[in-house]
């Protein structure tokens, strides 16, 4: 079991799913964990299924308004903020290319790519005055699997899971780390996010992909 007790976790997209088991994995490490959610009534039925350690959140990721401001919102509360998980996700319509219009498109890829990038932007400032800072990218296993039948979640995601370099050299030197997590199935999105937070980056990322990846997949 690892310890993150004394630190702040946003976890996006918690009011359900995947987003719901990480905040319970982590309030029980001992981390304060917001519930940030679009669906306010789920978010704060979540915190409470949660526990103490866990509160809710407004926050659209699609909106950099209420992404700026939610995390203002949080800081003001809390006083830090460690803790990162992008976890809003859209699966997308489950069709190819030539059936997706372009409201299917462009949905996906605000909650999937642009959704992330204005979270990373909003908290960046503050961890790197802490020069501290963890951020997961939940992703998923239809990238480098190549499943096909949903391609705005495909393809999307695919900026997730594979777009790393220059975002890491942005973060490196000033303390702060972000993964990717390709989940394959719901209980992979806890196992994985509960070995990356355990030890140190280097050392989680080449058990993960020893224990949970085959070969091919592995970052
Ligand atoms: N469930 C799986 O098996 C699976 C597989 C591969 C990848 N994933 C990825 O894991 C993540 C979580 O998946 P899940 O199945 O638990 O999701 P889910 O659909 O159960 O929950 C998604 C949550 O995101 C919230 N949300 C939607 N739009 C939002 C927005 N604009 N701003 C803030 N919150 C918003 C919803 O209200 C909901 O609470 C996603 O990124 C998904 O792509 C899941």
């Amino acid at each position: 079991m690892f310890e993150v007790g004394g630190q702040t976790a946003i976890v996006t997209g918690a009011a359900n799913g995947i987003g719901e088991v990480i905040s319970r994995r982590l309030a029980n490490a001992g981390a304060r964990v917001a519930i940030a959610d679009i669906d306010d009534q789920a978010a704060a039925e979540a915190a409470e299924r949660i526990g103490k350690h866990a509160f809710p959140l407004h926050l659209d990721i699609t909106d950099a308004n209420s992404v700026r401001q939610a995390i203002e919102t949080l800081l003001v509360r809390t006083q830090s903020l460690e803790i990162v998980v992008n976890n809003a996700g859209l699966a997308g319509k489950a069709a190819p290319v030539w059936e997706q219009t372009d409201d299917d498109w462009n949905r996906a890829l605000a909650i999937n790519v642009t959704g992330p990038f204005f979270m990373c932007r909003a908290v960046m400032p503050h961890m790197r005055s802490r020069r501290y800072g963890r951020v997961v990218n939940i992703a998923s296993h239809c990238c480098p699997a190549k499943i096909s039948g949903s391609d705005s979640n495909s393809l999307t995601i695919s900026t997730i899971t594979h777009g790393r370099s220059k975002n890491d050299l942005d973060w490196k030197g000033a303390g702060l780390t972000s993964f990717r997590l390709p989940t394959g199935e719901t209980m992979m999105g806890e196992l994985w996010t509960h070995r990356l937070l355990a030890t140190d980056p280097t050392s989680a990322r080449k058990r993960i992909s020893e224990v949970c990846c085959p070969p091919r997949w592995r970052f």
